[in-house]
């Protein structure tokens, strides 16, 4: 058997971030770091790292269940996946993305949702993707009290509406809709607002226009803060990347030559050694 997992006893050396703190930071010019994590371990390593919002992402079904979209991603996925990001204790903000949906139907049911998230979850915030359509529920969920975080552009959830996944927002119209509805969701009290595959020119005219920060991914170096999903940094995706992702390693490698010489040692007899052994 395994020991428990070595990990951090006392408390985490930073404290806690806050969605209020998050905001402060735009006015100090202080750019925000965001990674998704799905379980323990990424969690309490990139709290380590310093990393400042964990997002408990639905990317989770394309990176770690398999899926094709987020689609087919359930309220009970990100319970499961916010829970074992909630147990590392971790100073950064965890925030939950509200599942394809978890908050479409009613605003009745976008509240239960958000609620079950902080509630059973133990999530700091929530995410949900779209702008007029989804401000009713921002209003409310933020009425009671759970910060939110919008998603603005290629929003993942809307991939059959796009047709794929494509830059959006290229065209003049396109784009001055795309600030007004982030000046919406800014107005219905969101503390930070994601925006995903549109021109750089535009990440750096929505953040230029709202005094919440807009976290970017491909969308330019000028937004408040960026975010990737840990698997595309960590060069864990077996797919093909997206243009705007930057892998920091190579852990596909890693990890398979890992697995080869483990088989190699099983098959050779060279695993366990004495020292393994009782
Ligand atoms: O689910 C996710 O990982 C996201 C990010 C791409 C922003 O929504």
């Amino acid at each position: 058997m395994n020991d428990p997992p070595r990990v951090r006893s006392g408390p985490s050396p930073r404290a806690k971030i806050t969605a209020p703190s998050i905001v402060e930071w735009k006015r100090r010019g202080e750019p925000v770091t965001v990674v998704t994590a799905y379980d323990f371990p990424t969690a309490r390593l990139a709290d380590e790292a310093g990393v400042e919002i964990l997002l408990v992402g639905d990317s989770v079904g394309t990176v770690v269940l398999g899926y094709e979209s987020t689609l087919p991603v359930t309220m009970e996925d990100i319970l499961h996946h916010t829970r074992a990001v909630a147990r590392a204790k971790p100073s950064a903000l965890i925030v939950a993305d509200m599942p394809f949906l978890s908050y479409q139907v009613s605003t009745e049911e976008a509240v239960r949702n958000a609620g079950r998230l902080i509630q059973d979850g133990g999530a700091d915030a929530v995410k949900l993707e779209g702008g007029e359509r989804v401000a009713d529920a921002v209003r409310r969920i933020v009425e009671i009290g759970i910060p939110v975080m919008g998603h603005l552009g290629l929003t993942p959830q809307s991939v059959l509406a796009f047709g794929g996944y494509k830059v959006q927002a290229r065209g003049e119209a396109d784009q001055e809709r795309l600030v007004r509805e982030a000046k919406v969701l800014q107005e219905c009290g969101c503390f930070a607002i994601v925006l995903e595959g549109i021109p750089a020119r535009l990440g750096a005219a929505g953040s230029r226009e709202l005094t919440v920060p807009t976290i970017g991914i491909g969308a330019g170096l000028q937004c408040d803060g960026q975010v990737l999903v840990s698997h595309d940094l960590l060069g864990l995706y077996l797919g093909r990347p997206p243009k705007f992702v930057r892998r920091y390693a190579d852990l596909a490698a890693t990890t398979r030559e890992a697995f080869e010489r483990y088989v190699a040692d099983v098959k050779a007899r060279r695993f366990p050694s004495e020292r393994e052994s009782y």
